[in-house]
């Protein structure tokens, strides 16, 4: 029988290897040979370590399980699908999965994610074949027709970008994938990383095809050492398998892949500081323009892609643009990763059409917060989104619809907050991050964010509160015309909604009913 135990990154933090090492001890004490699989996470991490056994009828699920429960469980007949309390049924059937539209995370939690068989059998590499068998510009046709935008943050349409790269000339492009995912509350590219490594570099291998590039590289954090692990061996393997090198799937294409590891700064996720750092210097923020469509790499054409736009890519070819399009709303189409984070009943990353809005999945599908107070804000697109007030959940996630409410979706990090959150330490919070990870280019920024902290310091303090807040208020709207990019740039969101929703935290001490 085959059980399958995940090797995801949040898993192991919780004692998935104790878990599957224990269900190896256990399952041999009692005479039952196991298959074991180590899958990535299916999402749900509040029932991590989750553990799930084939059954005739499907998967079924246990968990949370720790280590020490495993024998009983043995006991009571887990390795048959028998129920126990931790027995959650089948995984598909469960509310968080039935009702996601997953197509990034297709197969991340499903399958055992370094082996060749399992992927081709889940519709690996039908998109890249597909790819292979059409003209390079049909290809970007396909991608532009399915309304596919950046999943960075920026959401700018990768049918244009990959168009801009295939058009200029040059006899040497290069595709990047940044894979530095460093806002606060995301972890979905970390999660197909590690649970379907083959499926990134598929969509690389599509991009490259697509715009007449050769080489290719992935700027990986350097807080993702399993991701690491895994992009290394996914990165083998294909080469063994001939997915990669120099005759890509026999097509005559060729197309190799490198995996560098950047040196922690938050920066570095900022797409030219990410190429600095790519070329061996440290990362700093280029001016745009050039854009790196046209100057990018070693000052050749280069694709700039976040993990989840070129995880996405791989369905459009297999399905066609057409039927990608098909979900969404406006000019928000497709599905995003939603990662809900902070103060939440259930965690997790749930896949869906964009339109779903913020109340669904905070309180639906994330059950409100963990403490079971009301939610007060919630920050969405990292640390440099601005804070909405839980009266404002119904909002749609839909890239316009977010820029007139004033904020941003970003990379589809939702941190919660409830009713106890103090909103000027938040504040502060934003003006102290961006502190110590400006690149230091830019004044506005460098010496702007240090201001920015004392003045909330003092207005917090009581000192001269109406001539603090004016200063902070003109250094916020200095900051956002004046900054080269977008860490001192946005900066100001989350003071700012901070300022306007939550005006009561910077001028008296609120206080909190426990
Ligand atoms: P941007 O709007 O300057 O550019 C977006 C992308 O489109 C870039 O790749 C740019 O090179 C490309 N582009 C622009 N015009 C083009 C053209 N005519 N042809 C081809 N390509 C073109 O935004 P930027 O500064 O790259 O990103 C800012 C966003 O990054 C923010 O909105 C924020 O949400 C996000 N962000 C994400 C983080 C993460 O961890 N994922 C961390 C920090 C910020
Ligand atoms: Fe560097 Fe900040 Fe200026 Fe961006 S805004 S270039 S991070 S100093």
């Amino acid at each position: 029988m085959t059980v399958y135990v995940p090797h995801d990154s949040a898993a192991k933090s919780v004692g998935a290897n104790d878990v599957a090492d224990a269900l190896e001890r256990a399952a041999a004490a009692a005479g039952q040979q196991i298959k074991l699989v180590r899958n990535g996470t299916r999402g749900m991490l509040w029932l991590e370590p989750l553990v799930e056994v084939a059954t005739e009828g499907g998967r079924v699920g246990y968990g949370p399980v720790r280590a020490d429960d495993v024998d009983e469980l043995v006991r009571s007949g887990m390795l048959e699908g028998a129920g126990h309390d931790l027995y959650l049924g089948l995984v598909e059937e469960l509310p968080w999965m039935r009702d996601q539209q997953r197509l990034c995370l297709a197969r991340v939690g499903v399958t055992d994610p370094l082996s060749p068989d399992d992927y081709l059998g889940h519709g690996g590499l039908a998109g890249l074949q597909r790819a292979l068998e059409l003209d390079p510009a049909d290809v970007i046709a396909e991608v532009t027709e399915s309304g596919l935008r950046g999943r960075g943050g920026a959401g700018f349409p990768a049918g244009i970008k990959w168009k801009t790269v295939s058009e200029t000339e040059g006899e040497l492009k290069f595709v990047c994938c940044n894979a530095d995912e460093g806002d606060g509350g995301t972890f979905a590219d970390r999660m197909v990383m590690e649970g379907d490594p083959f499926c990134l570099l598929e969509g690389m291998a599509i991009a490259a095809y697509a715009v007449g590039a050769r080489e290719g590289y992935i700027y990986l954090r350097s807080e993702y050492p399993d991701a690491a692990t895994a992009i290394r061996a996914a990165i083998e393997i294909a080469r063994d398998e001939g997915w990669l090198g120099d005759d890509v799937l026999g097509s005559g294409f060729s197309f190799d892949i490198h995996l560098r590891i950047g040196g922690g700064a938050y920066i570095c996720g900022e797409e030219t500081s990410m190429l600095d750092s790519l070329e061996g210097k440290r990362g700093m923020v280029r001016p745009k323009p050039p854009i790196p469509a046209i100057t990018g790499l070693f000052g050749k054409p280069t694709v700039v892609n976040n993990v989840l736009t070129l995880a996405s890519v791989p369905t459009i070819l297999a399905q066609g643009g057409e039927a990608y399009a098909a979900l969404g709303v406006e000019r928000s189409r497709g599905t995003q990763v939603f990662q809900l984070a902070g103060n939440i009943a259930r965690g997790g990353a749930f896949e869906t059409a964009f339109g779903i809005s913020l109340a669904d999945l905070v309180h639906d599908y994330g059950g409100g917060t963990r403490s079971g107070r009301p939610v007060r804000a919630v920050q969405v697109g990292g640390p440099l989104g601005p804070y909405l007030p839980g009266s404002q959940l119904d909002l749609p996630t839909d890239y316009e619809a977010f820029d007139a409410a004033d904020a941003m979706l970003g990379h589809g990090g939702i941190v919660v907050f409830d009713d106890t959150a103090d909103m000027a330490a938040m504040a502060r919070f934003a003006m102290e991050f961006c502190a110590e990870e400006s690149c230091g280019k830019c004044t506005p920024c460098r010496v702007g964010s240090v201001r920015g902290v004392e003045t909330i310091d003092k207005i917090i303090n009581g000192e001269d509160t109406d001539g603090n807040l004016g200063l902070l208020n003109d250094l916020c709207d200095l900051m956002t015309a004046g900054s080269l990019c977008a860490m001192g740039g946005l900066t100001p969101n989350p003071v700012k909604s901070a300022l306007s929703h939550f005006p009561e935290d910077f001028t008296q001490k609120r206080e909190v009913h426990q």
